[in-house]
């Protein structure tokens, strides 16, 4: 018999999706944008694949009697409430590992771009304005031999490091807690998030959005920073404070900010720090390539299955 499962996604899923679903089960689609599913056919499902960043909260959860499992395509899962999820005994799949070195590979574009003027030097160079060749024109920072800040040492941001190594950087970092491997690795150094943000040239941020990482780069951290530093956040939008961002990249008291992602997403179109040519702002690609879409789409089918099946899933955040 096919389990009932509902696919929640404001948008189409990655093309391979539907179709693996549909092998083993009967799909019920929900936009969350304009649809409510009727309760009926809530307390039919058995199984939530959940591709998106809208809220599944434990309102839904308790309209589910049947529900044995939730699938999430991504790693990042701060829009379940997993304490929620944990409380009823349903288990929680995410797509670690398979993204991380595409996530790392966009971190360290981002790094580059901004560091390099990549993405205002090709609008100049696209433009009527650009006449001459000028060296004194459009400085950027060096790269190599600089110092990384990397803030979340999970595994992405192991990658990251990894890639420092190639331009022999030192790097530093900090998270919740320290990390040996990245230590004996790859010679990174743990230290204070204060410290950091005063030594590097480079921040990463890599962290999940948590309540504890909720608006950690604000203000007073900005304000930490080296004039000449970038900041990269291929994490989420709200680790930090946009507000104290625009100030700060307004006075000019960052070389430049590289942000993956934004809060909200996206800004809206009015947005002053849209305006701004010392900041680099991308649709949320970290980790969007076809290979990596491809394994994220087979990991998350199958912690699905798994969790349908009552096997162990192969990714189990809850
Ligand atoms: C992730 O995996 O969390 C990416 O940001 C896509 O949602």
């Amino acid at each position: 018999m096919a389990y009932k499962v509902l696919v929640r996604a404001e948008i189409e899923p990655y093309r391979t999706i539907i179709p693996m679903i549909e092998a083993h089960c009967q799909i019920h689609r929900w936009n969350p944008l304009n649809q409510q599913p009727p309760a009926e056919l809530l307390g039919s499902i058995e199984g939530v694949y959940i591709y998106g960043h809208y809220a599944f909260t434990t309102e839904f959860m308790d309209q589910m009697s049947a529900l044995r499992v939730i699938s999430n395509f991504g790693v990042g899962v701060d829009h379940i409430d997993l304490q929620g999820a944990k409380e009823r005994g349903i288990p929680v799949g995410n797509t670690p590992i398979v993204l991380d070195g595409a996530t790392a590979d966009m971190t360290f574009a981002l790094l580059l771009a901004g560091a390099r003027n990549l993405v205002k030097g090709d609008h100049f160079a696209r433009s009527p304005d650009f006449a001459t060749y000028d060296p004194s024109f459009m400085l950027g920072q060096e790269v190599h031999h600089q110092v990384l800040g990397i803030i979340g040492l999970g595994n992405i941001g192991y990658e990251v490091a990894r890639r420092a190594q190639g331009f022999d950087m030192t790097v530093l970092y900090h998270n919740r807690n320290r990390n040996p491997k990245v230590e004996a690795d790859l010679g990174a150094r743990y230290v204070s998030l204060d410290e950091l943000l005063g030594a590097a040239d480079f921040v990463a941020l890599n962290m999940p959005l948590t309540d504890e990482t909720q608006g950690m780069i604000g203000r007073r951290e900005l304000g930490l920073m080296k004039e000449s530093a970038v900041l990269v956040n291929a994490a989420r939008g709200g680790v930090i404070d946009h507000e104290a961002l625009l100030e700060t990249l307004q006075a000019g008291k960052l070389h430049a900010a590289a942000l993956d992602v934004t809060e909200p997403e996206p800004l809206p179109r009015d947005h002053p720090l849209l305006t701004l040519d010392n900041v680099i702002i991308m649709p949320h690609l970290g980790s969007a390539t076809e290979q990596t879409r491809q394994a994220m789409a087979e990991r998350s089918v199958d912690n699905l299955l798994a969790g349908l099946e009552g096997r162990e899933l192969l990714s189990r955040i809850v």
